[in-house]
């Protein structure tokens, strides 16, 4: 494995520090959940190994959620991140190829890149609307492919797939006999109908999500693979074990009460996604210098500086950031242009949301080339 970090990591809020940043567009969840807003008592837990798929009543409540899933098909993980690893090691060797989406979350091209395996990108492009041309990933098909790679709803341009190219995706992976991996971390945050949940599907279908975006708990990391090939939820299960034996029990204990009482926190939670999509969609209606494809789940979306309007992109991010002390993530943690940027809608509050796109307005105007 050749490791490398990436971008959007390095120059993560977090790593940044959150006290150096007035505005956060720049995260790709909704609000983080604060512990004593969660009425919990650990008092009693055991701090023991846990069981090595994870806490059984946590993955019951997570198979209920999908008719004829079985707790047996789910298998807990160190959030997303480490579902998207378990799967890359696994599934992936250097003689081996992928097709992945790109842009994506770094990780889901990053890890296959460090085991060094083939890779061929199903480009997403704003002028085809972010969508993925289904014809064009047939023709990326190798003998040597193992896997192909979607994120749906997508980070970082909100696009959903139809549930037309969703099953036409899982019938190139059955007619081919490759492995289809969806990340669906932002399922939860579906705008209008959500996709079925994809490894109820198929066989050959493994998907991964978490508590981090939908419920604002990344600080627990608990996430989660669901796949219902036995031989190879015992794969994942394997590389589990050998890189961290089993999941924190505090984690899954919060987590397994979390969602217990979910339907008490979300309402507020998609409330203030709803009214924050709502004043973003308004700014840009206003913000001639910019043009974006409207997301249609999560709570980012991926517009770009019109080539048009003459500003001079790298002042812009200056005075974005160190003037006005307010962040996007820029196209290049994504592997594009620096034009583009991602707005994350869901983390702010009304108030911080919309002095950040102020901000975002203001530098873009003060960014304008002079002739
Ligand atoms: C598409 C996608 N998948 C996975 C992750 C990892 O999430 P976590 O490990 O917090 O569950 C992210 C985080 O940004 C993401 O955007």
């Amino acid at each position: 494995m050749k490791y490398k970090r990436m971008p959007i990591e390095v120059e993560s809020p977090e790593q940044l520090g959150y006290d150096s940043i007035a505005c956060n567009l720049a995260e790709s969840s909704v609000s983080d959940a604060v512990y004593g807003n969660l009425g919990l008592d650990l008092g009693k837990l055991v701090l023991c190994y846990g069981d090595h798929y994870g806490k059984p009543e946590l993955r019951e409540w997570i198979a209920s959620q999908t008719e004829g899933l079985k707790k047996e098909e789910v298998l807990l993980t160190a959030g997303a991140a480490a579902a998207l690893f378990i799967i890359s090691t696994s599934l992936l060797e250097r003689e081996d190829h992928l097709v992945v989406m790109s842009p994506n979350y770094a990780t889901n091209i990053e890890t296959p890149r460090a085991i060094g395996c083939g890779i061929s990108y199903l480009d997403l492009s704003f002028e085809n609307d972010f969508r993925p041309d289904l014809e064009k990933l047939l023709s990326l098909i190798r003998p040597n492919t193992r896997l192909i790679s979607i994120t749906c709803p997508h980070n970082p341009t909100g696009m959903m797939l139809t549930p037309a190219e969703l099953k036409e995706l899982i019938r190139i992976a059955e007619e081919k006999d490759l492995w289809l991996l969806v990340d669906e971390t932002y399922r939860d945050l579906t705008h209008g109908t959500k996709l079925p949940l994809a490894a109820s599907l198929s066989q050959k279908v493994i998907s991964v999500s978490s508590v981090s975006k939908a419920f604002g708990l990344p600080g627990i990391r608990l996430g989660w693979i669901i796949c219902r090939n036995k031989a190879l939820q015992d794969l994942f299960l394997a590389a589990k074990e050998q890189i961290y034996v089993c999941n924190s029990v505090v984690d899954e204990e919060i987590a397994h009460s979390f969602l217990l009482r979910s339907a008490s926190f979300l309402p507020s939670i998609q409330s203030q996604v709803k009214e924050n999509f709502s004043f973003l969609s308004h700014w840009m209606e206003r913000t001639p210098e910019l043009e974006w494809v409207k997301p249609e789940g999560g709570v980012v979306c991926f517009p770009r500086i019109r080539q048009d309007a003459s500003i001079d992109v790298e002042r812009f991010y200056h005075i974005l950031n160190k003037n006005y002390k307010t962040y996007t993530g820029p196209g290049h943690w994504f592997e594009q242009d620096r034009r583009y940027m991602r707005i994350g809608f869901g983390w702010p509050g009304k108030a911080e949301l919309a002095e950040g796109l102020k901000n975002v307005r203001l530098a873009l105007k003060e960014a304008v080339k002079r002739s």
